[in-house]
């Protein structure tokens, strides 16, 4: 699997504020994560590409950038940037396409304003004012990676403690890596508190493999009679884990292989079987933990035995687009009897191929001959 977008993003910003030198392999070369290499660059730190996925970036104190910082499609660049930058004296501009111009920033904005920040507007576009912030203590009603990445960035130049406490864990990306650029770091069940020592110096990262790329082989592997498949180089961190949970409770056939550690994460080897699976119930709390994967597990939902109801959906509203009514159109299009309630998603499986998986499999067979 190519890198990780999360941990991509944030090697690129941790290496842009650290003092010294960073090397970064494995790095995710998508658009999003180019929006922060540009980002990164433009706020003062240099950055240059020395082979694929190899990165090389010089932290510095970041500067106001000469233009408005435009972040594209990437929620994770507009906010971890937010946090960040609010912590220099300076002042930014962020942009972005339409749709993350129409996405929810004040869950970051509102937090960096009580730490000092001054901001204009709350929406893309939108411009902050940085420097001179003082501590929080967070309550983070959301279980967001994002507002809890934003907040320890600016607290790594704050005065006074700094500490978040969520409703669930979310992914601890930010964390493990701050730690891994020499910064204290404190993880207390569902409170995460920066340290005394909160300098960053540049350091060597690798990117470990994104599972949430790696979701979609695995499902295809599950559906496509007779697949027998190997998905090399997936990060199997717990925090990230949820749709393999979910897989194997509705019966995938899922051997982890060669598991190792890669740029301090757990890694494997996934060798995935066609596997006949049945529908099930996914609770609400294991939302954080596959936030990105709902799309694909509503596809194996759709080739399962029964009914797979799948709870405390509604961060999939605020995302790119409205994934949940997103899912529920695309599977209703294949002839896939699908609805929303409330903040959950049911797919009725008949545990056979959905009309249009069978219509495909017809073309594609005459298409052979
Ligand atoms: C991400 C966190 C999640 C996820 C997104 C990436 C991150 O968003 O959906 O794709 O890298 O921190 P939220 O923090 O809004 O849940």
């Amino acid at each position: 699997m190519p890198g990780d977008k999360s941990m991509s993003h944030r090697a690129l910003i941790l290496g842009g504020m650290a003092d010294g030198v960073t090397r970064i392999r494995g790095l995710l070369e998508g658009d999003d994560v180019l929006r922060t290499a540009v980002a990164v660059g433009a706020l003062g730190a240099g950055t240059e590409r020395v082979g694929p996925g190899e990165w090389i970036v010089r932290g510095a104190k970041w500067q106001s950038p000469a233009a408005p910082i435009d972040c594209g499609n990437s929620g994770t660049a507009a906010r971890l940037l937010m946090g960040a930058v609010a912590g220099f004296p300076i002042s930014a501009t962020f942009t972005g396409d339409a749709s993350l111009s129409s996405r929810p920033m004040e869950r970051v904005l509102g937090p960096l304003r009580s730490m000092g920040a001054r901001t204009e507007g709350s929406t893309l576009p939108l411009t902050i004012h940085g420097g001179g912030l003082t501590g929080i203590r967070f309550m983070n009603e959301k279980a967001s990676a994002q507002v809890k990445s934003a907040i320890l960035l600016a607290g790594l130049r704050a005065d006074g403690e700094v500490d978040v406490i969520e409703p669930a864990p979310s992914r601890d990306h930010t964390e493990n890596m701050l730690r891994q650029f020499g910064c204290e770091v404190v993880t207390e069940r569902s409170r995460i508190a920066l340290g005394q020592h909160r300098s960053l110096i540049g350091t060597d990262v690798t990117i470990a493999g994104d599972p949430s790329s790696a979701a979609f082989p695995i499902v295809a592997a599950l559906i496509v009679p007779g697949s027998q498949v190997t998905v090399r180089n997936v990060m199997l961190n717990p925090l990230r884990a949820g749709l393999l949970i979910t897989l194997r409770e509705m019966g995938a056939g899922i051997q982890v292989k060669n598991e190792r550690i890669e740029g301090g994460e757990p890694v494997a080897d996934l060798a995935v079987a066609t596997s006949s699976l049945s529908g099930v119930e996914v609770p609400a709390h294991r939302a954080p933990s596959m936030i990105d994967e709902y799309p694909i597990l509503a596809v194996a939902a759709a080739f399962a035995e029964g009914r797979t109801v799948m709870h405390g959906l509604a961060e999939l509203r605020v995302k790119e687009s409205d994934r949940l009514a997103a899912i529920v159109a695309g599977l209703l299009e294949c002839g896939v009897e699908a609805r929303e309630e409330g903040d959950s998603l049911i797919v009725e499986g008949r545990g056979a191929p959905p009309r249009a998986a069978v219509t495909y499999r017809l073309i594609t067979i005459i298409a052979s001959r």
